[in-house]
Formats: C-alpha cells, sequence, structure tokens
C-alpha cells in the first residue's frame, strides 16, 4: 500500500520524506489555505520534496477554466497531479487530461457510482472520503469495499483507490486488508502508525539492560 501525506505544510513534508516510505502528497484548496502561502509556490516546493505524484486541486468549476487551471499547474513540476472535483465537468477535464497522458486525482467521491464513473473517465486516483461519510452517520469503509469490488471485476480499469479523509490508523489498517491502493494521511496519522506502547516499554527495558553490561558496540 501506499502512503501519500495530506498537507500543505512544506516542513512536515520535510520531515516525513526523511522516512524514505513517503510515496506522494495530496493537497486541496482548504490545505493550501491553511499554509497561508501562494499555491503556485508551495506546489513547486513540494514537488521538489517528493517524487512521487502531488495533488494540486483546480479552483475552477468549469470545464474550460478547469483545464487552463490545469495547465499552470502541471507546467510546475513532472510529478503535479491534477486533482478534480467530482462533477461533470471535473471528469470531462479528466478525460482530457488523461488522454493527453496527464495523472489526475478525482476528488470529493461519497459513492460507488461516482466512483465508477470516475474510473470510466480514466482517473489515475480516485479518492473516496472515509471519515467524512463516518461523520455523517454511514460506514466509510463499506464504501471502500465497494469501490475495490468494483473496479477488481474490470482487471482493464487502472484507476487506483486513493482512500482520503482518513482519521486514525484503523482507516488505515481496515483499507489495507480491503486492498486499497493508496492512503492519503494527515501528518499526525501517519505519525501514529509507528507507535505502540509495548514497542516503548520493551525497547526502554532493553536499553535499560545494556547498560548494565557496561559494553558498547562502536
Ligand atoms: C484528500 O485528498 C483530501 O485532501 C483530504 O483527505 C480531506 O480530508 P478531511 O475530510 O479531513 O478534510
Amino acid at each position: 500500500m501506499k502512503f501519500f501525506v495530506d498537507t500543505a505544510d512544506t516542513a512536515e513534508i520535510k520531515s516525513l520524506a526523511e522516512s524514505g516510505l513517503l510515496d506522494g502528497v495530496t493537497t486541496n484548496p482548504s490545505l493550501i489555505a491553511k499554509s497561508g502561502r501562494k499555491i503556485l509556490e508551495v506546489i513547486a516546493e513540494i514537488c521538489a520534496i517528493v517524487e512521487g505524484p502531488v495533488s494540486a486541486e483546480v479552483a475552477a468549476t468549469d470545464y474550460e477554466t478547469m483545464m487552463r487551471e490545469a495547465a499552470v499547474l502541471r507546467k510546475i513540476a513532472h510529478n503535479v497531479c491534477i486533482k478534480l472535483p467530482l462533477t461533470p465537468d471535473g471528469l470531462r477535464a479528466c478525460k482530457a487530461l488523461t488522454n493527453e497522458g496527464v495523472q489526475t486525482n478525482v476528488t470529493l467521491c461519497f459513492s460507488a457510482a461516482q466512483a465508477l464513473i470516475a474510473a470510466k473517465a480514466g482517473a489515475t486516483f480516485i479518492s473516496p472520503f472515509v471519515g467524512r461519510l463516518d461523520d455523517i452517520g454511514q460506514d466509510g469503509m463499506e464504501l471502500i469495499s465497494e469501490i475495490v469490488d468494483i473496479y477488481g471485476n474490470y482487471p482493464a480499469l487502472t484507476t487506483q483507490v486513493l482512500v482520503a479523509s482518513v482519521r486514525n490508523p484503523i482507516h488505515v489498517i481496515t483499507a489495507a486488508k480491503l486492498g486499497a491502493d493508496v492512503a492519503t494521511l494527515p501528518p499526525s496519522v501517519l505519525r501514529m502508525l509507528y507507535h505502540h506502547p509495548l514497542t516503548d516499554k520493551g525497547l526502554a527495558a532493553f536499553l535499560k539492560d545494556w547498560q548494565g553490561t557496561g559494553q558498547s558496540i562502536l
């Protein structure tokens, strides 16, 4: 499973990229706003840190303007992935960009029908938002299960399931069990994946015993 980080905070991205475990980055207009920086500048900086796909979202809602915005965004770096909303215009832009060989991430997916039509439009990634479905009393992971099953029925479909709106490690593990291709995680959730109290306790005991030996490996 690939791990993307869902942030426009370049200091966080740099620090997480040092792990060597980061496969890409997703941003959205809210995350760009939170960064307080210009989109072109921040996406360029992220693309210089991470080799994998960096999703940059269009702000327009009509096809023509989306395509003009995509033309600006894709010039930033070879690894920019154009993020488009799951609307008729967004999917039309997705199809056109896919035909031009541009990577696309179709966002704000909340149903299996939407995921199916995004795959037909040739999306590189489909982003179902699990946390936001959970928030309204629906089962976000049930949607991931449905999409993975449906895509599995059509091996010719190349769209990757990118689990978004992830809120905790259980979302990540459940998505991995279901065979989702990618999860995009807030930095805090990505860091949580490392931790277990027994690891901390075990390490403290090993270090204490090691000190008692008076030895040094170096
Ligand atoms: C994904 O690409 C989105 O940017 C993100 O996962 C949305 O998450 P949220 O529901 O926590 O805002």
